[in-house]
């Protein structure tokens, strides 16, 4: 029987209730990816599990859950995919924390990787949450989706991984400390440290669907592009306004090792102001969904607002 996703109504709470049984996926399938501690080598999966089941909010997952419903696409179809996007950020933050980087101490209210288990257990940490993502992608996806759309998941997060990507926004991260950016330099900085896994969430969603339509998948990732940008400049907002506890991470950060950010270059206002009109184009971008994206758009709302 074919739903009419388009036609489904959701009260708030139906909506928190969907959004709640997504995480819960979420945890249970990056449970089951992710090697048990005793297999050997057991120190290294001791710290891949540590870096990745320690309470992140999930944020790259729900969007793929919720662009694949957008689309009408059951949520066992995401799992692997879901999971490959959240292991390659769970990598990208414990490299992210290491001394020769932003040299911090707290995630997720917790101590980083490389606190507990020594920078050289947390690199190859790092390391093999990359390969797990790719071999999700390439063993555990569902065979309803078509090989050559397999081929171009593998491919979008690549691409979103790499130098041309989060892990070239990165570099960029570590050259302009203590450098002024213009405002376009900042924002490709951004789009890419932080952007590009954020869009590849929501494509790689997409792209569960069996059969996808090149104008669709443009809507969702001009939807993506602006949110994602949004995500980094309210994470900027809160390493001014947050509090460590709440933040689960050091407040402060970056105003400590002069990181270019948009509050720095800005002020907090225009910062605010920014990270809204990013957040009305994303939802302008979603018009064409009717109440399928409803979703996305709580999603989004909660990047702009959320308090850590
Ligand atoms: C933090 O990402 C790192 C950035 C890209 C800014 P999140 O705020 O999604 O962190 P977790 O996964 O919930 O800990
Ligand atoms: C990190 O940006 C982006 C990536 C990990 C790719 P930040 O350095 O601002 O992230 P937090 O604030 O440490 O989470
Ligand atoms: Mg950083
Ligand atoms: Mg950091
Ligand atoms: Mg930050």
């Amino acid at each position: 029987m074919t739903r009419d996703w388009s036609s489904l109504m959701m009260t708030e709470a139906q909506r928190e209730a969907l959004l709640k049984s997504w995480q819960a996926r979420t945890e249970q399938a990056l449970q089951h990816y992710l090697p048990e501690e005793t297999t050997t080598p057991a120190r290294l999966h001791q710290a891949m599990r540590y870096a990745v089941l320690n309470g992140g909010k999930r944020i790259r997952p729900l969007l793929s859950y919720a662009s694949a419903y957008a689309l009408g696409v059951e949520a066992e179809k995401i799992d692997a995919a879901a999971c490959a996007v959240e292991l390659i950020h769970a990598y990208s933050l414990v490299h992210d924390d290491l001394p020769a980087m932003d040299d911090d101490d707290l995630r997720r209210g917790k101590p980083t990787c490389h606190k507990v288990f020594g920078d050289a257990e947390a690199i190859l940490a790092g390391d093999a949450l990359q390969s797990l993502a790719f071999h999700l992608l390439a063993h555990s996806l569902p065979d309803t989706i078509p090989a050559a759309q397999q081929l171009q998941m593998v491919n979008e997060l690549a691409v979103a991984s790499g130098s041309r990507g989060m892990a070239g926004g990165q570099s960029i991260d570590l050259n302009a400390v203590g450098k002024a950016l213009n405002i376009a330099e900042l924002e490709n900085m951004h789009i890419h440290k932080t952007g590009a896994l954020i869009r590849a969430s929501v494509k790689l969603g997409a792209l569960c669907s069996p059969a996808i339509d090149n104008a669709v998948l443009k809507k969702l990732d001009h939807f993506a592009k602006c949110i994602g940008l949004a995500f980094q400049i309210r994470d900027d907002i809160l390493d001014v306004e947050g509090d460590t506890k709440t933040l689960g991470k050091p407040q402060g950060s970056d105003i400590a090792r002069n990181k270019p950010t948009y509050p720095a270059l800005l002020g907090l206002d225009d910062a605010h102001r920014m990270a809204d009109e990013l957040y009305q184009d994303a939802l302008d971008s979603l018009s064409a969904f009717g109440d399928s994206a409803d979703p996305l758009k709580a999603l989004s709302r909660y990047i702009v607002q959320r308090e850590y």
